[in-house]
């Protein structure tokens, strides 16, 4: 038997409860011991629940008890997590946790520790929620030198986009509705501003790379800014809107990025909509792969830290091997990268925007007093130069190639 202690009963800590007593025997077997949920750690009580008699505040009561193999953290943010989980691996138990922030913060140094314990700090659910992405890319991709890393990395902006764009809600009650389904995080902010997609496409790019990516070197715009305005020129265009975390390998190193973008029908996430989120991998000798799925909510996310839980006992003195070095990985300067925009400006002076832009393809969405078009291919820099010497830009999104 192999006993397991639990750290946070939200969303994420209840469904990996559920999990392991609903589905008990396929987990026991897959995992090929009997698991047992000694603990539970939380600030509140559960009076009337089953783990009511489980619960306890105190970290010290997990981590200087030997009979605790396996450690489970889905509290959420940086303190006290990253001490919790140390103490943890220090004290000779494997971890596993959900929590993007940890990992993106701290991911490199817990790898360590764990290792040097000859245990195992594992984070599947930190990405994509239920969808397999980080085994795959630290286990099986590893013949290939990874090009591009392109994902639709946060579930509640992709619910807000598809819910805005498809049944023309506006985007707080779309919000409202996903705190409600447990989707977002606590503080929505990360969500809606990417910078948890921010921290996710730090992560990946981390593991593509083995070294780390300092998730604050990442260029990173939410979705705050886009209207439904925007969702009707989409709609003109044929392309849909979507938060794209972006990592690229360019001549010189990477550029990573976080934005909204325009997707065309042929892109392999332009489909990917709700709380789904969408992973294109491009590696150089086996082409693209696309891992879809849930990426939130409570079963889907459980399900991967579940999927941790079985690992580390079926690994529980043998650390399964992740490359990602704490040595710092230099990312490009995104504002060299170039690509294409769509841009509104107040008023009809097309004069002046192609006297600014050069030539550009004007859309047509049937909207008064404002003009939308599409430049070339141009850097950020050369964009933002080009929109100083306009009046009115009302927003520019860029278009995914
Ligand atoms: P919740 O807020 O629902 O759950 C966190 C739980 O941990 C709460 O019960 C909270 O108690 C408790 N907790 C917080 N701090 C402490 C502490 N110091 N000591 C003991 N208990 C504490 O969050 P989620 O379950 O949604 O998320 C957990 C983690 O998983 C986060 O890192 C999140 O980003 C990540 N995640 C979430 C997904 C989702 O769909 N929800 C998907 C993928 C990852 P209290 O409520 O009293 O503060
Ligand atoms: N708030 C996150 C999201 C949870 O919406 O994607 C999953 O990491």
């Amino acid at each position: 038997m192999v006993n397991i202690a639990i750290l946070g009963y939200g969303t994420v800590g209840s469904g990996v409860f559920e999990i392991i007593n609903t589905n008990q025997e396929i987990v026991n077997f897959k995992a090929g011991k009997e698991l047992k949920i000694k603990y539970v750690l939380d600030l509140r009580d559960f009076p009337g629940t089953p783990v009511e008699n489980l619960l306890v505040r105190d970290m010290d009561t997990i981590v200087n008890d030997p009979e605790v193999e396996v450690v489970v953290e889905a509290m959420g943010g940086v303190e006290p997590a990253y001490t919790y989980v140390k103490s943890a691996l220090l004290a000779g138990k494997s971890v596993c946790t959900s929590n993007k922030e940890l990992v993106a913060k701290h991911g490199a140094e817990l790898i360590k520790i764990a290792k040097d314990h000859n245990r195992n700090f594992l984070f599947e659910a930190s990405v994509g929620g239920g969808i397999p992405i980080i085994r795959p890319l630290n286990q099986h991709i590893t013949a290939d030198r990874i090009c591009e890393i392109t994902g639709i990395l946060n579930g509640t902006t992709n619910y807000i986009l598809t819910k805005m764009d498809k049944e023309g809600l506006d985007f707080d009650t779309v919000l409202k509705e996903a705190q409600a389904l447990g989707y977002a995080e606590k503080d929505p902010t990360a969500d809606v501003e990417g910078f948890d997609a921010c921290r996710k496409i730090a992560i990946l790019a981390s593991l593509a790379n083995g070294k780390s990516v300092d998730f604050e070197d990442i260029y990173t715009e939410g979705i705050s800014k886009i209207s439904d305005t925007d969702f009707k020129y989409a709609e003109k265009m044929g392309r849909s809107i979507k938060l794209l975390g972006k990592c690229k390998l360019e001549d010189d190193g990477i550029v990573v990025s976080v934005s909204p973008r325009l997707l065309a029908p042929s892109h392999p996430l332009f489909h990917v909509s709700d709380v789904v989120n969408g992973v294109l991998i491009r590696g150089n000798v086996v082409g693209d792969l696309v891992f879809i799925g849930s990426g939130a909510g409570k079963l889907p996310t459980a399900s991967a830290v579940v999927s941790d839980v079985v690992d580390a006992v079926r690994h529980l003195n043998v650390p399964t091997t992740i490359q990602w070095e704490a040595e710092k990985l230099e990312v490009l300067d995104f504002s060299k990268s170039k690509k294409q925009f769509f841009v509104r400006v107040a008023g009809q002076n097309k004069e002046q925007i192609e006297n600014a832009f050069g030539e550009v393809t004007y859309v047509d969405a049937g909207i008064q007093d404002e003009l939308g078009f599409i430049t070339r291919s141009m850097s950020e820099n050369s964009y933002e130069d080009a929109a100083s010497k306009v009046e009115g830009v009302i927003t520019r999104i860029r278009i995914e190639a």
